[in-house]
């Protein structure tokens, strides 16, 4: 088994790791594995299972995250040799990985508020630059509510915009080529992200992403007249969906039981509000600036039609080829493989893909597998109410 045998930090900048091995049940003497400095960005993360080897519970790694190309998993070299050469990965005492698990060290998100909407307080504390953020004309907004068919819009604009060129759009994760509007996480390090700093950073024309409801969208957009994506996908599934990615997502609240959160979700008690508002404040405010609505629905039924929509929305023309090449590599089959769309090179320790992948399912009906027959007749009556006051209507079915 590998125990540390030193973790001091010595300046801002480094931190001094040693290792040594010892195998299970062995009485020898631990043999010194790997120490070295390590930049305060290389952190100790969560373990890996590891099944190879029976002598070792679990695999050590380290992570280097947010470089520009995202986090990568690295082994040290002498690490890798000598676990190859003595057939025997790195290891160390499962109490002692669960000390250094950020399984501990990363608690939920937690919740305030904007202007009456529940936003993480990492986004609360930030609210005034999200506010004054300055867009740019030719700024494209891909606006959601979460979990209705963001990343995969995302791929769509990107890989129109990279005209159908596939390396190019494997450049970076979806989560840094379309910077996330009002999204911030602090802590820890490791995950440190900003939305803002990451778009003011970033060269003309700029994608974003935000999950805000209309009436939080920094004015800039307008004043700009930017043109907009909206992505609407029906309550049912838009809720199933949510209440998988909070189980696997600490960067969310805890979402409770099933039923727990399907209260929550029909009250607006999270995270960016009530999904019935946030659909019908954008389906209004399409008919007075430059917002295409689409439906995830619609996507899923017949994607090269609303393939079609986006590239004439952005004046873009591509011939048959590129069309069908942009539809088969957004497709969720191999989105879902993508490391650079399915956020498994991101979050490490926060999203836990073993509870529910991101790339969960990705079809239309799903919520019939979670309603039962009481929850779904109260969830309708409660959806003709809040929905009477528009002309919007979702298919739950295609
Ligand atoms: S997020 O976190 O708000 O940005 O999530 P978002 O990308 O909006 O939504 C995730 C859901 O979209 C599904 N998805 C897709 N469906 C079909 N085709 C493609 N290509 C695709 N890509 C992502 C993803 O699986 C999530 O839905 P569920 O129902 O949970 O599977």
């Amino acid at each position: 088994m590998l125990m540390p045998v030193k973790n001091h930090t010595l300046d801002e900048n480094s931190k001094y790791f040693s290792f040594t091995r010892l195998k299970k049940n062995s009485q020898r003497k631990p043999e010194k594995l790997f120490s070295g400095w390590l930049p305060q960005h290389l952190l100790l993360h969560s373990p890996h299972t590891h099944r190879k080897n029976r002598n070792c519970t679990q695999a050590f790694t380290l992570l280097l995250p947010e470089d520009r190309s995202g986090c990568t998993v690295v082994n040290t070299a002498k690490n890798r040799r000598h676990s190859s050469r003595k057939n025997s990965l790195c290891s160390m005492a499962l109490d002692k990985m669960e000390d250094l698990s950020l399984k501990q060290t990363i608690p939920r998100a937690e919740i305030g508020e904007v202007k009456g909407i529940p936003l993480t307080k990492s986004i609360c504390s930030t609210w005034d630059q999200v506010w004054s953020f300055k867009a740019r004309p030719d700024d494209l907004l891909i606006a959601t509510y979460a979990k209705a068919g963001t990343t995969w819009t995302q791929e769509i604009v990107d890989m129109i915009q990279q005209s159908g060129d596939v390396e190019k759009c494997r450049r970076a994760t979806t989560y840094r080529r379309h910077p996330f509007l009002e999204w911030s996480i602090q802590e820890p390090p490791s995950v440190h992200y900003s939305g803002l700093e990451l778009a003011e950073a970033m060269p003309s024309p700029r994608t974003i992403k935000t999950h805000l409801p209309v009436q939080l969208v920094p004015p800039s957009f307008w004043e700009q007249n930017c043109k907009i994506i909206y992505v609407a996908r029906n309550a049912k599934d838009n809720l199933v969906s949510y209440y998988h990615f909070h189980r696997m997502n600490k960067g969310m609240p805890e979402p409770g039981t099933w039923e727990e959160f399907l209260v929550k979700f029909m009250t607006g008690k999270v995270l960016w509000g009530s999904w019935y508002d946030h659909v019908k404040g954008w389906w209004k405010a399409k008919d007075k600036h430059r917002i295409l609505y689409l439906f995830y629905e619609d996507m899923k039924e017949n994607p090269k039609q609303e393939i079609q929509k986006i590239l004439k929305f952005l004046e873009k023309d591509v011939n048959e080829e590129v069309l069908n090449k942009i539809l088969h590599y957004t497709s969720f089959e191999i989105m879902k493989e993508n490391p650079m769309t399915n956020y498994t090179k991101e979050f490490q320790g926060i999203m836990d893909h073993s509870v529910s992948p991101f790339m969960r399912k990705g079809v239309v009906g799903d919520w019939k597998n979670y309603f039962t027959v009481a929850q779904n007749e109260k969830f309708d009556e409660d959806y003709k109410k809040k929905m009477a006051d528009t002309s919007l209507v979702f298919r739950t079915e295609v």
